[in-house]
């Protein structure tokens, strides 16, 4: 029930610690610029998440916050369709982490199994801290800040929207339906205009009268189409003409991100702790050279010994890069030594190169303009904050905070 719209809102985060590199782009970029034509969302730079576990060094935070803007921007994240903003300027997510932290049972956060692993993971870290306990709660906190459907995350984030939903779910039970929840709603009705005030109002009569169907979908799709009320409102409308209160506080969906199919140089996972990325905005003889000198079968030394594609690390890029044919070529051309390994390595090369001119192109602009960037993230951080406020608002009357 209720939550129609706001099951089509997507919202996702990164951690700004470190360049983003192709590994990154395959996954979850592409995705991105993707959802973002399918629906309304929200990006976020992760910025008090990154400080969880690099409190040591925020330099390396701050460089990185501004690389990553651009980085989305390169990689085609369009900022008039997706909201994109700096988590620690909207200080919302701050106030909804303290007071979902109040009905966080601990055992939940030490269940999480990111937390022992990243504690074993970075051993040089000391990560036995409150702020990375709660991880998992700030997280949620912003999700839940924007009521979002949809989380495109990856396998191992999936555990936190659990935990978003295990919170939301306890949020729910205890805070309930809002008080006041008949007022606000017909305030809302009215909201809408005389002519729509009333079609809602016989509408819902039908259904909770007649029990009528028809007469439910026709309200709800006369409220997806009203600009002149708040979500908030358009969430109480939708519970209202089922008689329900409001759904305070929506459980998301984890949307899993594919695992990306890029491996790095060395043929494992790419990620910069492998140090074999290539990064998103590389230059051209960077890519060139890093391909050039990646290790290859090893069992092929000479140019006339036959090799094994399966054995080599550059097989895996042309799964990625090449067609059937050219693929054919590296096969046939390897296993009876018909080519050597840079000509097998030049349409892997030309392909990347290819794929990253029209990233560089477009960065270019933002590069040299960095103005723009930051207007276009004080935008998106305006328009978060607006859409923070008002779910923060219902909350805080919700619990009862809202003294006058
Ligand atoms: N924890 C996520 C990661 O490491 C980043 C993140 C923070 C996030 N808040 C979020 C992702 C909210 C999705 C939704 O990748
Ligand atoms: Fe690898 Fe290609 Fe050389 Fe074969 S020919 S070892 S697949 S680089």
């Amino acid at each position: 029930m209720s939550s129609v719209d706001s099951q089509q809102r997507v919202l996702s985060g990164m951690r700004p610690t470190g360049r983003l590199h192709l590994g990154h782009y395959h996954g979850v970029l592409k995705n991105w610029v993707k959802l973002q034509h399918e629906f309304e969302c929200f990006f976020f730079v992760a910025d008090w998440h990154a400080l969880t576990t690099h409190y040591e060094n925020p330099e390396s935070i701050r460089e990185n916050v501004w690389e990553m803007a651009v980085d989305w921007l390169a990689a085609g994240i369009n900022p008039g369709s997706s909201t994109l903003f700096i988590q620690s300027r909207v200080p919302e997510h701050a106030e909804l982490n303290l007071l979902l932290s109040m009905i966080t049972p601990l055992g939940w956060l030490e269940r999480a199994p990111t937390y022992k692993d990243q504690q074993e993971k970075l051993r040089e870290k000391d990560l036995a801290t409150y702020g990375f306990l709660g991880y998992p709660v700030l997280q949620s906190a912003d999700i839940l800040l924007y009521r979002a459907g949809k989380v495109p995350v990856g396998a191992d984030q999936v555990s936190h929207v659990e935990i978003t939903r295990d919170i939301a779910r306890r949020f729910n039970h205890l805070y309930g339906r809002e008080p006041g929840f008949e007022e606000q709603a017909e305030a809302a009705i009215v909201k809408m205009g005389k002519k729509n005030a009333r079609i809602y109002r016989s509408l819902k009569r039908r259904y909770q009268e007649e029990g009528d169907l028809d007469a439910l979908e026709t309200a709800r799709a006369l409220l997806k189409e009203q600009q002149n009320i708040s979500l908030g409102d358009r969430e109480r409308l939708y519970g209202f003409i089922e008689g329900g209160g409001k759904v305070l506080l929506p459980e998301p969906q984890a949307l899993l991100t594919p695992e990306a199919r890029v491996p790095g140089l060395d043929g494992q996972k790419m990620s910069k702790s492998y140090g074999n990325t290539i990064g998103l905005r590389e230059h051209p003889d960077s890519v060139d050279q890093k391909i050039r000198t990646m290790q290859t079968d090893p069992q092929r030394v000479r140019r006339n010994d036959p090799g094994n594609p399966e054995n080599c690390p550059v097989w895996g890029l042309h799964q990625v890069y090449s067609d059937e044919a050219t693929r054919e070529w590296v096969q046939d051309g390897c296993r009876n030594a018909g080519i050597g390994c840079l000509d097998c390595k030049k349409p892997v090369i030309e392909a990347i190169i290819e794929e990253q001119r029209p990233i560089h192109e477009r960065a270019k602009e933002y590069e040299s303009n960095p103005d723009l960037v930051h207007a276009i993230i004080e935008e998106g951080c305006e328009r978060a904050r607006d859409a923070a406020r008002e779910t923060l608002d219902d909350i805080r009357s919700a619990m009862g905070l809202d003294y006058r």
